[in-house]
């Protein structure tokens, strides 16, 4: 396959770590209630530290997929699956930078700072239920948007791979060494 019709090297491993970012964080999330009283914490910070690097990462993708436009999609596809694509991957972008950003306050709120390992950012903040639980609903519900958005991104990219047999899923793995 030339260059030109694959994603660059910069590309995949932004897309493939993202990915990988978002389910931990998505897991810690939904069982951090589970975690014994001491050391909630510190899951707590785990988590929208993964957010954090989630966002920043979405950022760096988004400016390089204006600056380095994608691969072409094949002919053989029809208007309809191209406008879902499209559709499917400006809701990624979109969530993957609302959430965190609906997280920051969802934490400051709730009386939390951010221990970055070197340095701590305390929270402005009195913790205010009022304000906290239903930030906390809205980020719960985009990232059940997320995960049910990637969950359809990952079986079409399937679905190209298994059925239709065209190089979409290929071309965001890194290229094989040639045997
Ligand atoms: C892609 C990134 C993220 C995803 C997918 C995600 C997902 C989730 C989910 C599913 C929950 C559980 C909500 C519930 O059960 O009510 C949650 C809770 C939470 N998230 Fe996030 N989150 C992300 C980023 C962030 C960021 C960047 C921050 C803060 C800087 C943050 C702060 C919080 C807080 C404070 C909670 C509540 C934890 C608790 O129950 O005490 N999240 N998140």
């Amino acid at each position: 396959m030339a260059l030109s019709q694959r994603y660059s090297a910069v590309a995949i491993a932004l897309h493939w770590s993202i990915a990988a970012l978002i389910v931990i964080a998505f897991g810690l999330g939904l069982t951090v209630d589970n975690f014994p009283k001491e050391i909630k914490g510190a899951v707590i910070n785990l988590h929208s530290l993964m957010g954090l690097a989630v966002l920043v990462l979405s950022l760096m993708r988004l400016y390089w997929r204006i600056t380095h436009p994608a691969p072409e999609l094949p002919r053989s596809m029809p208007p309809v699956a191209r406008l879902a694509s499209h559709a499917a991957h400006g809701g990624l972008y979109l969530l993957m930078i609302a959430i965190p950003l609906i997280g920051v306050p969802t934490l400051l709120y709730r009386g939390r700072g951010l221990d970055f390992g070197l340095f701590q950012i305390a929270s402005p903040f009195e913790r205010t239920p009022d304000i906290y639980r239903p930030l906390t609903e809205l980020h719960e519900l985009a990232s059940f948007a997320l995960i049910g958005l990637a969950v359809a991104h990952a079986l079409a990219a399937l679905y190209h791979h298994y059925i239709l047999r065209d190089d979409i899923l290929t071309r965001m793995l890194p290229p094989r060494r040639p045997s």
